[in-house]
């Protein structure tokens, strides 16, 4: 597959997105009531949703960033998640929020859940997901917060990227 920035058509536009991700925001703000939390930005895809989501966060954040890989250039998923980096500081009995692109077949939600609750004592875990795409999903997972729902088409845009490009773009689109 070949993607060019002209045959985009966009699926969500950039005011789309931001009143979704203020709406989130609030669902996190009456989950935590002020408690802190400590934010789990999964690069590079999340990186976008991960810091307007935070600018609406009431409560004490911290961000932490690691990087996944599970793509290459291809637009299925290669199955395996590779953790580029997953470095942490020490998470026991904090509250942790994990920031995510897009959900897909689940595997990298499902090997980052496993690597939380096998490496910390939380207090609680959460997975916020900017897209679920629910039809493709290989294992039975979900997250517990998500911005909108998508079928089985691939995406761009706001942190999505296709072999690396796209990334910059206010909006998320797809292919014609
Ligand atoms: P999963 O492990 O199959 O759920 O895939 C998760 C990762 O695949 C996401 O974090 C994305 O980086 C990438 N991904 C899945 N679908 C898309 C897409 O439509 N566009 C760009 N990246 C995607
Ligand atoms: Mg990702």
């Amino acid at each position: 597959m070949d993607i060019k920035i002209e045959n985009l058509k966009v699926l969500f536009d950039e005011n789309r997105l931001q009143t979704r991700i203020i709406e989130l925001a609030n669902e996190l703000n009456n989950l935590y009531k002020g408690e802190e939390v400590t934010v789990v930005c999964v690069l590079k895809g999340a990186v976008m949703f991960a810091v307007d989501l935070i600018k609406s966060l009431n409560m004490p954040v911290k961000i932490e960033f690691i990087r996944l890989s599970s793509y290459g250039s291809s637009v299925t998923t290669s199955g395996k998640v590779n953790a580029v980096d997953i470095r942490l500081p020490d998470l026991n009995g904090k509250n942790v929020l994990i920031i995510e692109d897009i959900v897909d077949t689940g595997l990298t939600a499902k090997f980052l859940l496993d690597f939380m609750n096998c490496n910390f004592n939380v207090k609680s875990l959460k997975f916020c997901s900017l897209l679920d795409k629910k039809v493709s999903r290989k294992v039975d997972i979900q997250p517990d917060y998500y911005g909108f729902e998508i079928d089985d088409k691939f995406v761009v845009g706001y942190g999505l990227d296709y072999d690396g490009y796209f990334r910059n773009l206010r909006y998320i689109g797809y292919k014609e």
